[in-house]
């Protein structure tokens, strides 16, 4: 496994893999690695003969309130897992490799982020997309690899994607759970253990959110209302946002009739969560 910290030397060693003509495929984290980024790293393998996962705790997604500093950063640990996963390429930049202090561009994407996350964390998206067009175009990657667990992320990078007519196959993976349901997230591990059984009621919401449509709800207020009730009833939170959206627009629908993603934000203590399900009601409840 190959590590590199500077641009240059990144695109030297995706374009010596080039030559062999594989099949490049990418895998953009922010460290703190866990069994859901390296789902991402196997999707990735099973499609491609070289495989690039990136580590960049990116500063310009975070708020000014947010936890840049306190995010979880553990680099020797996240190489051995990404050389047992059988990951060619670590792309491990410095902030200074990946802005320059007069950097002036970015890159936004309308309507999708004004819905959910979109409000509760101003230029967080932009953020995210234009770090991932940076490494998009340092990589330049055949498909790149990103998790269900940030559904509004995912659609917002497939929607720039389609605008931008970048040349890249976005391929969405399935949200890795805890055998309870809690959604693994770098973020669990500053969970007390009162706050972590508490954090249970997230999927739990979700799910009955899914029966309740699948039984024929049609009312997106009736089900937020009923996810209300249940992670209130375990304990302190703050519920940033409950959204029945549609899943490509991430708009709010009015009254359920296709699929929808059902997406929530809830705050334990000092710790944010998100999570969601994607919910189509012509299945049957299981
Ligand atoms: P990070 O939070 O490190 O996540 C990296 C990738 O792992 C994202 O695509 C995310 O959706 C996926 N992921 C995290 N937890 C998951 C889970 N429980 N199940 C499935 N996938 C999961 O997302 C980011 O980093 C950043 O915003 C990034 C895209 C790297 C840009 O900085």
């Amino acid at each position: 496994m190959q590590t590199t910290r500077d641009i240059q030397s990144t695109r030297a060693a995706v374009a010596a893999a080039r030559r062999t003509e594989r099949r490049v495929g990418f895998v953009p984290t922010m460290g703190a690695l866990h069994a859901a980024h390296l789902s991402l790293v196997k999707a990735a393998r099973s499609e491609c003969g070289y495989t690039v996962v990136s580590i960049f705790v990116n500063p310009t997604q975070f708020g000014p309130n947010e936890d840049f500093e306190r995010y979880p950063r553990d680099v020797a640990a996240d190489l051995a897992k990404c050389e047992q996963a059988g990951v060619d390429l670590v792309f491990l930049p410095p902030v200074a490799e990946m802005f320059a202090s007069d950097a002036a561009t970015t890159v936004h994407v309308a309507t999708l982020t004004d819905t959910l996350c979109g409000p509760c964390r101003p230029g967080h998206f932009d953020g995210v997309t234009t770090i991932v067009t940076k490494l998009f175009n340092i990589v330049q990657p055949d498909s790149a690899y990103f998790g269900q667990k940030d559904a509004q992320q995912l659609a917002v990078i497939r929607r720039m994607v389609r605008d931008l007519d970048l040349p890249i196959e976005i391929v969405g993976c399935p949200t890795v759970r805890e055998p309870d349901g809690l959604a693994l997230s770098s973020r669990n591990a500053h969970l007390e253990p009162n706050e972590r059984a508490q954090a249970t009621s997230l999927h739990r919401a979700l799910c009955a959110a899914r029966e309740q449509i699948q039984g024929g709800q049609h009312d997106p207020d009736v089900v937020a209302q009923d996810m209300r009730r249940l992670i209130d009833a375990a304990g302190p939170a703050r519920i940033d946002y409950i959204g029945v959206v549609d899943p490509e627009s991430m708009q709010p629908i009015e009254h359920i009739a296709g699929a929808v993603l059902v997406a929530l934000a809830v705050r334990i203590g000092q710790k944010r969560l998100i999570d969601n399900v994607l919910v189509d009601p012509s299945e049957q409840t299981s």
